[in-house]
């Protein structure tokens, strides 16, 4: 089977490409052929390093493994960094929406467990630690939903982090242009500022948008008892596209924030896997149960479903 799949939505047209690796939705079509999702032109497709840009996804860890615990699993941890398995039968064309599933056990990761922590291969026996991965991807005349449930199969409870690091392409090089992109719906959010730490702490405003000016890295964590994510993201050319999240964990809804990243002209010359004029051409903006650490009993699962409305 090859590494990487379309899937087109004939009643619309609209169609969307995944990579086996990572289980990386790569990109994105509307009907009318816009391309919503960025991936960089230095982006490494050969297995060699996760995939810059699409729809990464991060788990169990977010960022690096927390300091003093002698972890060495990779930023972000292991769902990018390994080859996930298409579920026989599941690729589908029909009048309402076209879409494939892709799994990844723990069993068949090669890459990215580290060690120092309950999901080593040293340790996951002893520790009782299995998980399930599964992604379903869906495309409709309007929208891309990505729902990815992990399941716990393993003897013991596990806690952690799961996000979707959408790369949202953004035309006409406007990234830094606040009146074309712009991130609207995270009033009453705190925010951790994670380039300037004397900034975290705040509220964001409920008259102000998010934008980006040089390296933007921040995690808007949800007011309490505010369970979707909801935004409206400009994406240059007078465009918008619509973004939402749920959550959930062993059966009750759980509340979703949001990071909203951009590595700015400096980091963005450094990294070698991303052009240095790129960092005009996109936004993260990155939905996940973050700001606590949720456990998952064996057994059970969580789910983290994002929708991307195109029009
Ligand atoms: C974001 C983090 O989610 O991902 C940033 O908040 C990080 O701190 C960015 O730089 C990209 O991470 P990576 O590992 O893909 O280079």
């Amino acid at each position: 089977m090859s590494d990487v799949q379309t899937i087109t939505h004939s009643k619309s047209g609209a169609s969307f490409r995944i990579h086996r690796f990572g289980a990386t939705v790569l990109s994105y079509k509307s009907p009318d052929g816009r391309e919503n999702l960025f991936v960089s032109r230095d982006a490494k497709l050969d297995g060699s390093k996760a995939i810059r840009g699409g729809i990464p996804l991060v788990f169990p860890i977010f960022g690096p493994p927390k300091e003093g615990s002698g972890s060495t699993m990779p930023q972000h941890g292991f769902a990018r960094n390994n080859v996930w398995t298409v579920k026989p039968g599941s690729a589908h064309d029909e009048d309402s929406h076209a879409g494939v599933a892709l799994t990844l056990d723990l069993t068949d990761t090669k890459a990215g467990r580290g060690e120092n922590n309950p999901w080593s291969e040293s340790q996951a026996k002893t520790d009782g630690t299995g998980c399930r991965l599964t992604l379903d991807v869906k495309v409709d005349a309007t929208s891309l939903t990505t729902n990815l449930v992990v399941e716990n199969t393993g003897t013991d409870g596990f806690d952690f982090n799961m996000l979707q690091h959408t790369y949202l392409a953004v035309d006409g090089r406007a990234a830094e242009d606040k009146d074309q992109c712009h991130v609207h719906g995270l009033g009453g959010y705190s925010i951790i500022d994670k380039v300037d730490s004397s900034k975290s702490g705040a509220t964001q405003s409920y008259d102000e948008d998010v934008t980006i000016s040089g390296m933007v890295d921040k995690v808007h964590i949800h007011p309490e008892g505010h369970n979707t994510l909801k935004v409206k993201v400009g994406v240059g050319g007078g465009k918008a596209v619509r973004l939402e999240a749920y959550g959930e964990v062993a059966d009750s809804p759980v509340p979703v924030s949001c990071v909203v990243w951009n590595p700015g002209k400096d980091a963005a010359t450094k990294m070698g896997d991303f052009g240095d004029d790129q960092y005009q051409d996109m936004i993260c903006v990155e939905p996940g149960l973050l700001g606590h650490e949720p456990v998952l009993p064996p057994g059970k699962e969580a789910r983290l479903t994002q929708i991307i409305f195109s029009s």
